[in-house]
């Protein structure tokens, strides 16, 4: 049996005192596993992901209860400090936008430096080598010119992978993506996607990904999680929910796919 990194257990979230956004939220992720969560716009996907990355605890605006267990230590309950070395250490994030994930003043090979020598006791050129054998991992062409470049001067396709690799860098226990291939074209989507593929099944982390394309969370989960208005109304393994949907919203998520072709997105 394979080990549980992430449990989230009765996860409430409101804003301002405001209806919670998120309502009581509980599932669990196996090493090796991947989380699909699809669902509306405004269901709450973005802001449970927030939780888990433990953003949301230390805002005055936002409440927060439940337990979110990351390797069995609960993100709601640390120090901001001990937050910062297990948001890089224990969990990555690939975020939406790869474009304002980049300080665009320095170079792709001084955000992985940067980031290597944080979590590991190397020396800058032992950083460099790494960094060029994590995105020849990546099957990023030319890697020492890549990290050599700065954001503005390569495609979103790229700094996405890119991002992807930086946030395997000290092999996390959970990895979160939020909506990784919405900004990117079919091409660059499918190339993001087999390097998902890949982390998931070398490095094994738990992974949680969101996405408005059940094309996408058809391809690599292993289960999903139908969230609205701030609900899960419908979990299981994805051949079972995709197949034999129970709740309305879900048939209709699905029907909606299939039948125009336009609407790809739920
Ligand atoms: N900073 C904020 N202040 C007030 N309300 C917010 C804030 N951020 C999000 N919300 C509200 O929280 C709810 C959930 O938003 P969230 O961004 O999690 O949705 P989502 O499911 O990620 O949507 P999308 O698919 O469009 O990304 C929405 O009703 C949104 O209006
Ligand atoms: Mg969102």
């Amino acid at each position: 049996m394979e080990k549980t990194v992430l449990s989230v257990e009765n996860l409430w979230i409101s804003i301002r005192q405001d209806k919670p956004v998120v309502q009581d939220i509980s599932f669990a992720i196996c090493q090796g596993t991947v989380l699909g969560i699809v669902g509306e716009s405004g269901s709450g996907k973005t802001m449970l992901c927030k939780a888990i990355l433990g953003l949301l605890q230390h805002q005055s605006s936002v409440a927060v209860t439940g337990r979110v267990l990351v390797n069995g230590k609960d993100i709601l309950k640390i120090s901001a400090r001990e937050l910062q070395s297990m948001r890089g250490n224990e969990i990555g994030v690939i975020m939406q936008n790869p474009m304002t994930a980049f300080n665009p003043l320095i170079k792709i090979g001084g955000h992985i430096i940067e980031t290597l020598m944080a979590h590991r006791t190397i020396s800058k050129q032992e950083a460099y080598a790494t960094g060029i054998a994590m995105l020849k991992k990546m099957n990023l062409p030319r890697p020492e010119e890549i990290m050599n470049s700065y954001s503005c001067s390569l495609s979103g396709g790229m700094l996405q992978r890119i991002m992807a690799a930086i946030a395997m860098a000290s092999s996390p226990a959970v990895l979160i993506a939020d909506e990784p291939t919405t900004a990117l074209d079919v091409k660059n989507q499918a190339l993001l996607l087999d390097e998902i593929e890949k982390i998931k099944n070398e490095e094994k982390p738990g992974i949680v990904l969101v996405s408005h394309d059940l094309a996408v969370i058809a391809r690599i989960a292993d289960e999903v999680a139908v969230m609205k208005a701030g609900k899960i109304v419908e979990q299981g393994q994805i051949y079972q929910v995709f197949e034999e949907p129970v709740h309305s919203y879900t048939k209709e998520l699905l029907s909606a796919r299939l039948m125009g072709g336009r609407r790809v997105r739920c």
